[in-house]
């Protein structure tokens, strides 16, 4: 009934085929779900439904970044309004008793053996096999099927009620929709939700640029990703599961929880690789070991091991003591943790000219891993700490990732050792680094920043990205790519070198991809851009909450460049003019004039503008005038038909600097339309509304133009 039959087997698909499968697929299963929701008309049975939705998500599942944003895995029904719901689990999810030593095992596999042969008949060397497994560090989720359809999925929540996070769920590639092949009726499928290292650090580098602080591990990242009221944001993050067990089931589904994990692969949940049947407690101490060892490579987090009796009829004679199973143990890993010295702080100026601290430890092993540094966050960190140059501190693996410092042993803080006194002053460039006040709360940022965004060589790959870039001095051909490879060659360092570029071109020309012509085109493209906007000079400079929106409204407030940087200079004074003048333009707030002061109060910066202005020729704004001085201030204007002495375009901008709104489409509001030759249905709109229509000659007149 369906292609799908016929189609390639996931697994075959190169990229290109998999990105037009996926392409197929989306406007197909969407054309399926209106026939079978909105006109209850479906034409393909269930199964056939199901297959295209299984292969939709299996290639996803291969291809995660040729996910669709309107892929037919994402498309869920509405949200809940506030929160998520409450639901209750089919059966409780329990928890499990935790062992630190081999010592914990042995008794907990005596425990076992005692208990059932209280129960059934068991011989003294009778063998009590045990499934060993990783124990992933996530969080734990329910995923209920009914009739093989993924319907609900929860949290653990208490344990016997969690929170419905099924629209999240959804977005989740790896976690089928449907399953088929001798599905029990009603089926919960329990197992971990987590984040792998390398989705997690790219998850942070893209929160620290857009400023927002990092997740601590890949374990709170994974449960913010899914703890998200809005699933697209769920969807945009990489999250991986592994089932591990079974809640409630209408019927039985295997005798062995080894045969469990088989089928549940077969319904093509990932199942952790990571599991060994173990005859004994020395098997399982030696996979416990070799996990261990194993830990580091695998790239995503794991705790310790989880023992699991095989037999389930076993586990279910054992049954549970509050809220964990008897039948299962985690094995945790040793605290990963250690005691060392720290030689130096060393200050770290991010892309964003965030300074973090960072500590320079004498090298020491934690858990298997040579440690060397550790992170120590901001400033706060280390006042709240104590933390100084020479002290003995505890180093823990955090999750595998970054080493932290849990605390100083300050029995041995060396006599005469002074609290660290952070630094006012960017490391790497020399300007001053300070710490913004929300102007709301009054409460600093937890970073302190460099101020010498432009003039600053760790910022400045981004900086000069941002320079060039299409809203702001808009140079073709001058790419990512060309900006990082000239400024690690030191061809360029700050905004002005690029108007000098020109100077270089024998050099660049023999860099390889370039040649004379391309050169050629580069230093034509500069050339091109030598005379600017004042608004696009403000926006490239790229000052910290300084938009493209606020440069407009700052070159029409100050009209030159001149005029611009004197007033943001004297602004610094919080009680003079230029700063009321500064914060009282509309949409100007204390906190970007804040952004706008430090920026000037930093010479560097003042240089750079001063050496672009000996490059560049910056265009001067029609200002706006006082609200009053205009006839036109404040009206709506149209302009329709061709104009005679001015171009359209200049005729709207010259009315909005006088104040006035210029809108596309007459209506009862409009005050004015212009009407210039062969006008169209606007002027006939104005006549039949009564709304002033002028030639283009009184407009002129009006608006005091000779
Ligand atoms: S079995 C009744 N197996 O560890 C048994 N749990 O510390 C239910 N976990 O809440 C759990 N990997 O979130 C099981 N292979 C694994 C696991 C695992 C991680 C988590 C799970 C549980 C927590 C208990």
């Amino acid at each position: 009934m369906t292609k799908t039959q016929a189609a390639r087997p996931v697994a075959d698909l190169t990229p290109a085929e998999a990105k037009a499968e996926l392409a197929r697929l989306a406007p197909l299963i969407a054309e399926h779900d209106r026939r079978y929701y909105a006109d209850s008309a479906p034409i393909l049975s269930d199964a056939g439904y199901d297959a295209l939705r299984r292969r939709n998500d299996a290639i996803e599942a291969r291809f995660p970044e040729f996910r669709r944003a309107d892929s037919p895995s994402l498309r869920v029904g509405a949200a809940p309004a506030q929160g998520f719901a409450k639901v209750t689990h089919g059966e409780p999810m329990l928890s499990l008793q935790n062992a630190f030593t081999g010592e914990d095992v042995r008794d907990f596999m005596a425990r076992v053996r005692r208990f059932l042969a209280g129960l059934i008949h068991l011989e003294r060397d009778q063998p009590i096999e045990v499934m060993g497994e990783a124990k992933i560090d996530g969080l734990s989720i329910s995923l209920r099927y009914e009739r093989g359809k993924l319907v609900l999925a929860a949290t653990r929540g208490d344990g016997h009620a969690g929170e419905d996070v099924t629209h999240n769920i959804r977005t989740v590639a790896e976690i089928p929709h449907a399953i088929g092949g001798g599905v029990p009726a009603i089926l919960e499928v329990r197992g971990e939700i987590y984040m792998r290292h390398q989705d997690f650090f790219a998850l942070n580098q893209a929160r620290e640029q857009a400023e927002e602080p990092p997740f601590a591990n890949p374990r709170n990242a994974a449960a913010g990703s899914l703890r998200q009221l809005d699933w697209r944001i769920t969807a945009a993050r990489q999250l991986g599961f592994f089932a591990y067990a079974l809640g409630q089931t209408s019927e039985p589904v295997a005798a062995t929880h080894q045969g469990l994990l088989e089928r549940l692969g077969a319904w093509r949940f990932p199942v952790n690789p990571l599991a060994r049947l173990c005859k004994d407690v020395d098997d399982m101490l030696a996979f416990h070991a070799a996990m261990g060892a194993a830990r580091a490579e695998l790239g995503y987090d794991i705790d310790g091991v989880v023992y699991k009796v095989n037999r389930l009829d076993w586990q279910e004679q054992l049954g549970q003591v509050s809220r964990a199973p008897r039948w299962a143990l985690a094995h945790k890993f040793a605290a990963e943790q250690a005691e060392t010295r720290i030689a130096d702080i060393a200050i770290q100026v991010g892309r964003t000219g965030a300074l973090t601290p960072v500590a320079i430890l004498e090298p020491i092993n934690v858990g298997g891993v040579v440690v060397q540094r550790a992170t120590l966050h901001n400033e706060d960190e280390i006042q709240r700490k104590d933390i100084r140059v020479s002290d003995t501190v505890i180093v823990q693996r955090a999750g595998d990732v970054i080493p932290q410092i849990v605390s100083v042993v300050l029995a041995r803080r060396p006599p005469g050792s002074a609290p660290y006194g952070f630094p006012a002053i960017c490391p790497v460039c020399g300007s001053r680094a300070v710490r913004a006040i929300d102007p709301v709360t009054g409460a600093p940022d937890a970073a302190r920043r460099c101020t010498g965004g432009l003039i600053c060589p760790a910022q400045a790959k981004e900086r000069l990205r941002h320079f060039v870039s299409r809203d702001a001095f808009d140079i073709e051909g001058l790419g990512r790519k060309h900006i990082d490879a000239f400024t690690e060659d030191k061809l360029i360092a700050t905004p002005g070198d690029v108007f000098r570029l020109h100077g270089k071109s024998k050099e660049i020309a023999e860099r390889e991809g370039w040649g004379p012509q391309s050169v050629a085109n580069l230093t034509a493209a500069i050339e091109a851009r030598r005379t600017i906007t004042l608004d696009r000079f403000i926006h490239a400079l790229g000052i910290s909450q300084v938009g493209q929106a606020t440069a407009r409204l700052l070159a029409r407030e100050y009209g030159t460049l001149d005029e611009w940087v004197r007033a943001m200079r004297d602004a610094a004074d919080p009680a003079g003019d230029a700063y009321r003048r500064l914060v009282g333009i509309d949409q100007i707030g204390p906190a970007v004039a804040a952004d706008l002061i430090q920026f000037f109060a930093e010479p560097h910066n003042l240089e750079v503008v001063e050496d672009l202005t000996r490059e560049v020729r910056v265009q001067s704004t029609a200002q706006r005038p006082p609200a009053t001085a205009s006839p036109i201030a404040g009206k709506t204007v149209v302009f329709t038909g061709n104009l005679a002495r001015v171009t359209r375009t200049a005729a709207k901008t010259g009315a909005e600097a006088l104040g006035a709104k210029v809108s596309e489409s007459v209506s009862k509001k409009t005050d004015y339309v212009v009407v210039g030759a062969d006008p169209g249905s606007k002027a006939e709109k104005a006549k039949m509304l009564g709304v002033a229509i002028l030639s283009e000659a009184e407009w002129l007149d009006l608006i005091g133009r000779p």
